[in-house]
């Protein structure tokens, strides 16, 4: 069930890639993933089934102002939270293999602005 829904995600990023002609560089790629490939393979497992689905009750990916009073709370609460879970946030965030510093990179990316220190 996961594979399938994984093709079909997959399927979704490459046909909104091919409208897109206005390719910029940055952190986020056009079709709304990391562009480090590592990071959005783990972003699409993981992170995105809830954080760009407005039904999870998740702070959705790119939405600064839902992200802004949770990055005020800082790293180390946001890092501990996706760690050891918080309310509809599994721990881990279902991503088992992933490293802190991982972690605050999808957390960064998801947000769309620097954590702070
Ligand atoms: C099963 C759904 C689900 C998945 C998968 C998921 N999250 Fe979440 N996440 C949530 C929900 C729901 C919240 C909001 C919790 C709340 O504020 O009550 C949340 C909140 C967060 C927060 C904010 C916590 C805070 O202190 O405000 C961070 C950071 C976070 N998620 C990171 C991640 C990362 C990184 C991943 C992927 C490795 C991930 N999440 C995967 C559902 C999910």
């Amino acid at each position: 069930m996961r594979v399938i829904r994984f093709t079909l995600l997959l399927a979704l990023a490459a046909a909104m890639v091919g409208c897109d002609d206005e390719a910029k560089p940055s952190a986020v790629s056009s079709n709304g993933i990391p562009s480090d490939p590592a990071l959005a393979q783990i972003y699409t497992n993981s992170c995105q089934l809830c954080h760009a689905n407005p039904a999870a009750n998740a702070p959705l990916t790119g939405d600064r102002q839902a992200w802004a009073p949770r990055i005020q709370q800082g790293t180390d609460t946001l890092l501990d939270h996706a760690i050891n879970g918080y309310n509809g946030m599994p721990p881990m965030g279902q991503c088992v293999e992933c490293s802190q510093e991982q972690f605050l990179q999808l957390i960064g990316f998801m947000a769309d602005q620097p954590l702070p220190q």
